[in-house]
This record gives C-alpha cells, structure tokens and sequence, in this order.
C-alpha cells in the first residue's frame, strides 16, 4: 500500500470538528498523521491547494444487484461508481437473487467485495424471500458479517415479524432499516399521487402510503423501546412524524436521499421512467419539508438508494421497475441543492453523508481522526460540470440528473488506504 501525503488542503472533518487548512498523511491503510506542514517521506505527495478533503462518504442506502441481476450493476461495478461519486462505504440492500436471507448469499457479497473498490457492509433481509411469511435466521445472519436488517425493496407486511425483528437486532448489534410502504394504499400506482399523475393519466402512490409505514415503525420503536432507521423519507408528514418521535424521545432516526430534496413531481412529465423511484418524487411542499427536516436534524443522513436498472428495463414509463442511480452525483447534489442554496453548511452536509451514517450503522469510518481507516475523499467545492451518464462508471444510466448541471466534482478518492479514483490535473 503507498504512503500518501496530502498537502495543502482544506480539511473538513465534522466528526472532529476540523474545519481548516492541513495536511494528512497515509499510510498502511490509516490516518497515519494530521496537521500542519507534516514532512515524510511518500511515493505519492499531492498538493490539495484549492480542494476540500473529507472523509469518504458512507452511502447507507445501495443495491449493488450481486448476486443475480449482474446486467445493471455488479459489486466491482458498482463500487467503481462509489468511487467516482466519493463513496468508500456502502450498505448493500438485499433484493438481490437470490434474496440476501442466508449465510451463503452474505458471505458471497463480502467474499467478492474485498476486491471491491469501496467497503461493502451487508444488510441482510428481515423475512425470507422478502415475502413477510417466515423469520429468517438473524443470528446465523449476523455471525455471517451482516450489519444491518431490512426487507428494501418492500416492506415488512407482517408487523409482529417486524416487531420481532426489531427487538432482536440491538442484542445482535444489527441496525433494522426500513422501507416504510403500505402495498395496498401504494398498491397499481407508478408515481406520486398528485397533479403530475392527474395530468399523465396514471395511478398513483399517495404519499399516505409511506406515512402509514412510517407511522407504524415509530409506534414498534416506542412500544418496544427500540431503535428504528426509516429509509428514504420523501413525505412532509413522515418528516413530521419523525420529529414528534425524536421529541418525544423515541429511537428514531431517518435518512432522505438526494432527489427528494432536488426535485419534484414535475419531474416526471416527460413520462422518462428514469425519474421513476419508489418512494416517488412528491409536491414542491414536500421537497421543502425534506429540507426543514435536514435543517433541523430530524433527518440525520443522506443516502442515495442507488438502484440502477438498464435502458431497456427503462424504456416503457409505466411498466418499468421503480429506481434511480445517485452514487456518483450525492456530494454534488447537496452541494448544488443545499449548501450553494444556503440551507447547510458544507460540514453539516459532509456530517449527514459520512460520520452519521457510520455511526447508524456502527462501522469504523466516517473521520478523519488520527488511526481511523484511510478513507479520504478530495473534491473541488465550486468546480460546474455536467452530468454526462455515458461518462459515469456505474453499469446503469437512470440517472435522474442526466444533462443537468452540478456544483462540486470529487477528485480523489482513496479507501482503505488505496487510490481507487484518481482525477487530479
Ligand atoms: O426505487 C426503488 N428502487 N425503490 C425500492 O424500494 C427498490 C429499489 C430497487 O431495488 O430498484
Ligand atoms: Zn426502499
């Protein structure tokens, strides 16, 4: 592993608090050293003037399709776009085929990640098959290397499964992230229900659907007095919802992801199924909603529920599957849509995407503290580019920022010590 020394650069570590000029030095996959005109001697010396360096970004949210749907991302694939994108530690969903509810299938992912360019951790699923009619084995799950519990994709139809699951995952250690989705309000609709879909003709999600699920998760964590991560939020009462719980001191935290604080409804309009994700984009007082709840801490990260599916899967508006890639446009977009816009700093936006992230799910990253795993990201705060998906390195192009002008372009990325994405002039 090369020795790396950073110079130069504006450091910005919001687990610590640094937020100044510095140098890092890396070696032997940590943060070897940090501070001030540091000297040693490296194979590969870089002069960071003018760039931020950062933890790398923890994506909590990602469906990496390996095993099983390997033609719209792989592992190697996929944390080739988790590079590109500033990511060096992803939670990798598991809706894959077979479904990720056995050892074998945890052990495949971590076996083939450790060539991976990022750390993968697994979220095992909560019922097998997904289908909410069996338990799986959490424990044998969790000797396996999972981390984390969910059933993404869909959610847990049965609540006592739920429940369970709940009150089993903080013995184990696992974190339960959920998809919060009532099937049968959400049940024939493609969009959110609301103008756009009056407008297009088709059936929509209403956003109760998720305010259901939300809601029932808060009532398990209250009852139970455990804690409960809510995926993806994109309504303004689940956002509401979350912050009375938070009040009233339940163990709720919530993640929301960048096309829900970037975008609207309006979006969908040109019926391009690439703007199609479940939960969906909602109401222009929804998008504001999602960044009151960023503001005030109610949501406590930004993952991006990186789901890619090929052109083809894509190419029919209503029958296409739901889903969106981000890994490689997330800093981009909070930079663009919420620090350029006055909403957060850029700390408070490097937080919610690296150090909380790493402490929802308890992994060792996230900092850029001395002796912390070399996960280091350098990008160019104020550098414009445009979104060209034939230039991103993920397999899929359902990219709902395609040809859309973005602020903040990573440059480096290194993880776990090595150099896994290189673009500095
Ligand atoms: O948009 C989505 N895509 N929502 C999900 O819940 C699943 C995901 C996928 O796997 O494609
Ligand atoms: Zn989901």
């Amino acid at each position: 592993m090369v020795k790396i020394l950073i110079k130069n650069a504006h450091i910005c570590d919001p687990a610590t608090g640094m937020d100044c000029k510095g140098d890092i030095f890396l070696a032997d996959g940590i943060i070897a050293d940090i501070g001030s005109r540091l000297e040693y001697e490296t194979e590969v010396t870089i002069d960071a003037a003018g760039l931020i360096a950062a933890p790398g970004l923890v994506d909590m949210h990602v469906h990496l399709r390996d095993p099983g749907q390997t033609e719209k991302e792989d592992i190697i694939s996929g944390c080739k776009a988790a590079a590109a994108g500033g990511v060096t530690s992803v939670l990798a969903m598991p809706n894959t085929s077979p479904t990720t509810d056995n050892t074998e299938t945890v052990r495949y992912i971590l076996d083939k990640a450790k060539d991976a360019d990022a750390h993968v951790y697994v979220s095992a699923a909560i019922t097998k098959g997904l289908q909410s009619d069996m338990l799986c084995d959490l424990q044998a799950l969790k000797e396996a290397g999972a981390v984390a519990l969910s059933d993404d994709g869909r959610p847990v139809v049965d609540t006592a499964f739920m429940a369970q699951a709940m009150q089993t995952a903080p013995q184990l250690g696992m974190t339960v992230v959920s998809h919060c989705e009532d099937l049968y309000l959400a049940k024939g609709g493609i969009i959110h229900d609301g103008a756009a879909a009056k407008k297009l003709g088709v059936k929509g999600i209403p956003a109760a659907a998720e305010d259901c699920g939300t809601a029932r998760e808060i009532a398990l964590a209250a009852a139970y007095h455990v804690p409960i991560h809510i995926c993806h939020v994109s309504t303004a009462t689940s956002v509401a919802l979350i912050r009375d719980a938070k009040r009233r001191g339940v163990a709720v935290t919530a993640e929301t992801a960048p096309h829900y604080f970037a975008l609207t409804e309006e979006a969908v309009l040109t019926r391009d199924a690439d703007y199609r994700m479940n939960p969906p984009l909602r109401t222009e007082a929804d998008r504001r909603a999602i960044i009151g709840g960023l503001k005030d801490g109610t949501l406590d990260a930004i993952a991006t529920d990186h789901a890619p599916h090929t052109p083809r899967d894509k190419a029919n508006f209503e029958t296409a599957p739901n889903g969106v890639i981000g890994m490689e446009t997330s800093l981009a977009a909070g930079i663009t849509f919420l620090v350029k816009q006055g909403h957060c700093t850029l700390a408070q936006l490097i937080e919610k995407m690296s150090a909380k992230p790493a402490q929802l799910l308890g992994i060792p990253t996230g900092s850029l503290k001395k002796g912390s795993p070399a996960d280091v990201i350098l990008f160019d705060e104020n550098e414009e580019w445009t979104v060209d998906v034939e230039r991103l390195h993920g397999k899929s192009k359902n990219c709902v920022f395609k040809n859309k002008k973005l602020i903040g372009k990573v440059k480096f990325t290194v993880c776990g010590g090595k150099i896994v994405f290189n673009q500095l002039d």
